[in-house]
Formats: structure tokens, C-alpha cells, sequence
């Protein structure tokens, strides 16, 4: 049984007057205890799935206008706010790229992974102190008491995300969404700590989301890998299937941007031209005018997502080259 289901989710924002539609009809499965990598370029919609999953959406101007999300037998985009309140942050948590935005700095970090562990939890400050040490040294913080009474502008970035993570997981979820997690990091404890998430991921049986523009970092964590396109998924496979056999046009791209230790000499290639908003998504395949493929077809038709051999019946891309 997958331990989230997405249907048909759909998201828009009301901008000066105009409907900009930045999920438009994203599906996805998250199996049990597995990691669904969310790839794509900046725009791309990857951060409002992610809210639509907590319910985040700031409404207005956002407004989520249809789909499903299960999780645990509930359709979390239409059960009473105080349901949901008991799903966030208890059976679903979140890390976010800049701590700085979820890390209150007028409070001690001890204070704030212990409070919610008070409050929800009913535990004693004695009792809620102790397991905030033993989740600060779960991920990897060598001086949890020093860690504990600090304020978090008194840590490095790394250090920051650390506590965030043992926030997330204070209440044990079922289900953690990490957005872009180490971006802000530098490379080395960028690896470190997605190796620690990955670990803890294991250890603790929960199923994750992992966003991410860079593909390589999805490489070595995801089971599945869905990619985003101006509000859509355009390719989703498992990990493998993307990396060994990419459909297409966008996610082989997106594959050469990875840097690589033999190309480090070279340039990075990038895609040229932008995502477009979602005020001006064109016609036919959104990805059209930047595609070294694109058919005439490609610039009238818009393509469905369609499966593509392979990938054990798992790969599906949106594209008119398959079919
Ligand atoms: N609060 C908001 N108000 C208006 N538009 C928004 C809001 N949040 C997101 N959008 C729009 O929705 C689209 C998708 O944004 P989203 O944040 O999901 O992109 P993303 O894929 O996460 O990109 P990034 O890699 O930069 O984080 C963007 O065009 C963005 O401008
Ligand atoms: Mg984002």
C-alpha cells in the first residue's frame, strides 16, 4: 500500500487579476518507507506540491483547486483544518531549504524541539529535554548541550539544518518532506547531511519526499524520481530507469547538467531559454520552444503522459515522441 497517493492535484494563484496555474493536474504514488525524488528547474512547481501536501498554500491568492492526496486513509485536501493539524508536523514533517525561515530566532533551539514534543506530545519538560539531547546527537550534533541553549543565529548553516531535521523528527512521521534541504549548504556537509538523512530515513521506516533541482543528489537517494515541468510531470520512473534510459527531451537535459568530477574542467551546460511562468505557458508541449526535438506538432498538441517501455511498467513520460 503506498504511504501517500496524489491524484489530479491542481494549485493556482490569483496575481493582478489573472488565474496563474502553477500545478496542473499532478499524479504520484510514494511507496512505504521509500524516497520519491521531485526534480526540475527553478518554477517548475516542485515547492507548491510539496505545500499542497501539508495544506500549506497561502490562500488567498493560492488556492487549491482540485485532486487527492491519501495518506493514512484520510484525503488530507478535504478533511477540517484541526484534522490537519494533528497531520502536520505529528504524522507528516518538513524541512525547508533556509532554516533561518523555520528556526524562530528568539527562541533557544533546545526550546524549540522540545516545545512541540510538550505541547502535542504531553510529555514533561524533564522527559522532552532528554530526548531533544538524544535526537541532537542522532543527527550528528557533537555538542547537544552547547546546541541546545543557542540561539540559532549562533550556528552555521549546517549546524541549522541539523536541528531542523531533529525538529522534523521529534514526532516520529510517518512521512518527511525535505525542499531543497542542503542548497544553501556546501558540498561536503551537504553530503553529510544527506547521508544522515538517508540513514535516519531507514533507521526510523519513514517514507520521504525529496526536492531537488539537481539531479545528482537524487541519484543516490531516490527510489522514484518524478519530474516537473511548468506545473506538470513530464517524466516519472524509478531512479534507475531515469538515469539509465531518460525519454524525455527535458529530464536528458536536466541529466546534462549534472557536474561531474570528468567534466569539472568543462562547462556546465545549462538549458537555454526559462521556464515559462505560469501566466504564459505556451501551447502544445510547454517545453516546445526550448526543445532540440520539437516537431511541429509539439508547439499545437499538448502531449499526455503516457507509459514508456521499461522501468518495470513504472515509466511514464509526456511526450510526443512516444506515441
Ligand atoms: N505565494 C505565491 N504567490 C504567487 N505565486 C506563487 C506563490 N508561490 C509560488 N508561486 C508560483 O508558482 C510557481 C511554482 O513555484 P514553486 O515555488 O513551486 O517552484 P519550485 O519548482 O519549487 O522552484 P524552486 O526550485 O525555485 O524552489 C512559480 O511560478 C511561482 O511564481
Ligand atoms: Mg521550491
Amino acid at each position: 500500500m503506498p504511504c501517500l497517493s496524489c491524484s489530479d492535484l491542481r494549485v493556482s494563484f490569483r496575481i493582478q487579476k489573472k488565474t496563474a496555474r502553477a500545478v496542473r493536474g499532478v499524479s504520484f504514488e510514494l511507496d512505504d518507507r521509500k524516497t520519491l525524488g521531485i526534480v526540475g528547474e527553478s518554477g517548475c512547481g516542485k515547492s507548491v506540491t510539496a505545500s499542497s501536501i501539508m495544506r500549506l498554500i497561502p490562500a488567498p491568492p493560492g488556492k487549491i483547486e482540485a485532486g487527492t492526496m491519501l495518506f493514512e486513509g484520510k484525503d488530507l485536501l478535504s478533511i477540517p483544518e484541526k484534522q490537519m493539524r494533528e497531520v502536520r508536523g505529528r504524522r507528516i514533517s518538513m524541512i525547508f531549504q533556509d532554516p533561518m525561515t523555520s528556526l524562530n530566532p528568539v527562541f533557544t533551539c533546545g526550546h524549540q524541539v522540545a516545545e512541540p514534543l510538550i505541547l502535542h506530545k504531553g510529555m514533561g519538560k524533564r522527559a522532552a529535554a532528554e530526548l531533544c539531547a538524544e535526537l541532537f546527537s542522532e543527527v550528528g550534533i557533537a555538542e547537544p548541550k552547547r546546541v541546545f541553549s543557542s540561539y540559532p543565529h549562533n550556528l552555521s548553516g549546517g549546524m541549522r539544518q541539523r536541528v531542523m531535521i531533529a525538529m522534523a523528527l521529534a514526532c516520529s512521521p510517518r512521512l518527511l518532506i525535505a525542499d531543497e534541504p542542503t542548497t544553501a549548504l556546501d558540498v561536503t556537509v551537504q553530503a553529510k547531511l544527506l547521508e544522515l538523512l538517508k540513514k535516519l530515513q531507514d533507521a526510523k521506516g519513514m517514507s520521504m519526499i525529496l526536492i531537488t533541482h539537481n539531479l545528482g543528489i537524487v541519484a543516490g537517494m531516490a527510489h522514484d524520481v518524478m519530474v516537473m515541468y511548468a506545473g506538470e510531470v513530464v517524466e516519472s520512473a524509478p531512479a534507475r530507469a531515469i538515469f539509465d534510459s531518460p525519454r524525455h527531451p527535458y529530464t536528458e537535459r536536466l541529466l546534462k547538467t549534472i557536474p561531474s568530477i570528468e567534466k569539472r574542467s568543462g562547462r556546465l551546460t545549462v538549458i537555454p531559454g526559462t521556464v515559462p511562468t505560469p501566466l504564459e505557458i505556451p501551447d502544445g508541449c510547454p517545453f516546445h520552444p526550448r526543445c532540440q526535438r520539437a516537431t511541429e506538432r509539439c508547439g499545437k498538441e499538448h502531449p499526455a503522459l503516457r507509459r514508456v517501455d521499461g522501468g518495470g511498467g513504472k515509466h511514464q513520460a509526456r511526450c510526443h515522441l512516444y506515441g
